[in-house]
């Protein structure tokens, strides 16, 4: 089959790639560095010419409010206007758990806007909702860093390595169409701030965690259970002991 990855070049992209291409698939890593870009248009036709299947794992290059929400709708206009053209029978697309609980995180409106294009392209879709990915603990302590503090609500987290996504992903983009939402996210459900705590400890960061339920999470207060999924989500295999046991640098 072949199988554009849109994105192919980021965390998640490149694991798909390896993936797909070790199942026998054509995967095609496509994204601004191979000439192929959603906002612009450029290269999609091409890309996809043939394609049965396209997994968007791609991202915002800038987090800040309206770009997010620019990067999503410009790219799923194009996306969709190319997927069209192609005859693209299966659009699999990664967003987060919890993203529709998230509005008032203008990185969040901009995910809301990319769902809300998928469900109303007429191409039937996977949508994947994953939890944080462990590699990013360090981008949530850095939005929370305040001084020599990491500030932040001390809510359920229950956070997957970025390998475990990535089967996720790949599986799911061999499977038929869910129409619908599927939830992936770690084994292991436990408090952010004890999370980020250990996280630092880990990394000889001297930054303590200080836990306030009023601190947002990129713009959203949070309540216990906004950022886990509910029953029956796909879970990986990587603990927290063995990532945290595996090497420090990993988690950078
Ligand atoms: N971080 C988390 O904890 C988390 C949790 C759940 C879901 N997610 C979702 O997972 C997805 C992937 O995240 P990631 O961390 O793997 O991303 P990443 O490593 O930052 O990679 C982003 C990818 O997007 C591509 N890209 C940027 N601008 C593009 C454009 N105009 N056209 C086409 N491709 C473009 C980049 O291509 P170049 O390399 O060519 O620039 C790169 O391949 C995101 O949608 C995110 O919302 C993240």
């Amino acid at each position: 089959m072949k199988i554009v990855v849109i994105g192919g070049s980021g965390l998640i992209g490149s694991k798909v790639v390896s993936e797909l291409r070790a199942r026998g698939h054509e995967a095609l890593a496509a994204s601004p560095a191979s000439g192929v870009n959603t906002v612009t248009g450029e290269g999609l036709d091409a890309a996809l010419k043939g394609a049965q299947v396209v997994i968007d794992v791609a991202n915002s290059p800038s987090f800040e409010d309206r770009a997010v929400l620019e990067f999503f709708e410009a790219s799923g206009r194009n996306l969709f206007a190319a997927e069209a053209r192609a005859g693209v029978t299966h659009h699999v697309a990664l967003s987060v758990v919890g993203t529709d609980r998230l509005a008032e995180s203008g990185y969040f409106r901009g995910k809301i806007a990319q769902e809300k294009l998928i469900r109303a392209s007429g191409v039937p879709y996977t949508i994947i909702h994953s939890t944080q990915f462990l590699e990013f603990l360090g981008g949530i302590a850095q939005g929370g860093t305040q001084g020599e503090s990491v500030r932040l609500a001390p809510v359920y987290i229950q956070p997957i390595a970025s390998d475990d996504v990535a089967l996720a992903v790949a599986d799911l983009s061999l499977g038929a169409p869910v129409n619908g939402v599927v939830e992936v996210a770690g084994p292991d459900k436990v408090r952010l701030t004890d999370l980020i705590q250990r996280f630092l400890a880990g990394t000889n960061d001297p930054r303590k965690v200080v836990a306030d339920s009023a601190e947002r999470y990129f713009g959203a207060l949070l309540k216990d259970d906004t950022l886990v999924p509910g029953a029956g989500a796909r879970l990986g295999a990587v603990t927290l002991d063995d990532w945290f046991s595996r090497s420090h640098a990993a988690a950078h």
